[in-house]
């Protein structure tokens, strides 16, 4: 009997090379073939997966892997070549336009920071009269909540800096506040002008404090508006970060920046450098705004370019709930799991006819990946930090 003709496999436009031909409900999926991304399911959620697997989730709370961040950052060489290389590790988050994140920027990045046992030791600075910082902390009321005042009285009255101390582990706050705008009149005093202007005083006494204190990182928040305040930062701190949204406003906030940094490196802050923009307030669906955001900065032909970091903060609604429960977004994502218990027993008492009782309202997943998002943000920072100061030891030893 001759043999039976094996069955011809007819390649369909879902076909795959690698997988044995099947009857197609069988058939292995192959995620890296077109043709099977096209067509499973499977492929759908090995996508997922594989997303997910570049960015590991921080959903199993602070005991993950990428706890740490002190593991990802080289030690540093000290390039600065100012004489106050004890601010070599100060970064600036500035924009002349408010809401684009520069104040949860500041708090998420500092935590971040300082988290686990190789965590660095971190010196906040809210230069805003609007004070927001401390409230990202859960702060609002600490008896050294004086809205600025101390720090401006520290200034001129050569007094010891207000610093609340572990705001959270290893990190310290100089608060800011309405009474910020005080340091307009300060700039005239005597005193002041004597000791070299504000300027100069401001960076001497910061840079005495994070020699006292042994600071590893200092990152100073900014008001949403070009002044005093943002000249001070700009004057200390040798790292520039920009956040923008998507709209034309926050891109003409950054306009008036440059001139703010060019200022400064005349004036003693020579080695000022711009990390970079990154994007907030993204809404994930339309990722295409990114390119956007680059074809933007390169109309701008900046000189020196200034990068688009890769990382960006996500919008989602949960990043303002964080700070009104005076979390971080990574301590509201390790609480969530409590939170929505809590949520469930309360709905449940209300359907029985509790009708007193106030059901929370639920916390989004996406508290995850806007943890994920700010973690991902303090990795590149210092990756571009290391990058800097790498690129400026090789130009020093040549
Ligand atoms: N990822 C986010 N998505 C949506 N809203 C956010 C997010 N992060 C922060 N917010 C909210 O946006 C507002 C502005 O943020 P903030 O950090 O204070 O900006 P800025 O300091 O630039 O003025 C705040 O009300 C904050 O709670
Ligand atoms: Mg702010």
């Amino acid at each position: 009997m001759p043999p039976t003709p094996p069955t011809t496999y007819r390649p369909s436009r879902n076909w795959c090379p690698i997988s044995t031909p099947q009857p197609a409900r069988r058939r292995t999926a192959h995620a890296h073939h077109p043709a099977c991304r096209r067509s499973t399911f499977a492929h759908r959620r090995s996508r997922f997966q594989g997303r997910r697997g570049q960015r590991p989730s921080v959903r199993s709370g602070p005991s993950t892997a990428r706890h740490c961040i002190g593991e990802h950052w080289r030690r540093p060489v000290n390039s600065d070549t100012r004489s106050d290389s004890r601010l070599a590790r100060a970064i600036a988050v500035t924009n002349g336009k408010g809401g684009v994140r520069k104040t949860s920027i500041v708090a998420n990045l500092a935590t971040r920071y300082a988290e686990g046992d190789r965590g660095y030791r971190v010196l906040v600075i809210d230069l805003d009269p609007q004070g927001n910082l401390i409230n990202h902390f859960g702060l609002a009321d600490h008896p050294q909540n004086n809205g600025g005042l101390g720090l401006v009285t520290a200034l001129v009255e050569d007094q010891d800096l207000p610093v609340i101390h572990d705001v959270r582990p290893k990190v310290d706050l100089i608060v800011g506040g309405p009474r910020l705008k005080m340091l307009e009149n300060a700039a005239t005093f005597e005193e002041v002008i004597e000791a070299g202007g504000l300027e100069t005083l401001f960076v001497q006494r910061i840079a005495e404090l994070v020699d006292a204190a042994g600071y590893e990182l200092v990152i100073i928040d900014t008001p949403p508006s070009l002044g005093l305040q943002q000249a001070l930062a700009l004057h200390t701190a040798r790292y520039v970060l920009i956040p923008v949204g998507l709209d034309q406003d926050s891109w003409d906030g950054v306009r008036g920046i440059g001139p703010l940094v060019s200022r400064a490196r005349k004036n003693g802050n020579p080695d000022i450098t711009y990390l970079g923009f990154v994007v907030t307030g993204l809404d994930v669906n339309a990722k295409s705004y990114i390119e956007d955001a680059k074809d933007y900065i390169e109309s701008l032909e900046l000189d020196p370019p200034i990068p688009l970091f890769d990382t960006f903060i996500r919008y989602t609604p949960t990043g303002g709930r964080a700070r009104n429960f005076g979390l971080l977004v990574h301590e509201l994502a390790a609480k969530r799991n409590e939170f929505e218990l809590a949520r469930r027993k309360a709905l449940r008492d209300y359907r029985r006819g509790n009708t007193d009782i106030e059901v929370p309202k639920p916390i989004a997943m996406t508290v995850h990946d806007l943890a994920d998002d700010y973690f991902d943000l303090a990795k590149e920072v210092l990756t571009k930090i290391n990058q800097h100061e790498q690129a400026a030891s090789t130009a020093e030893g040549e």
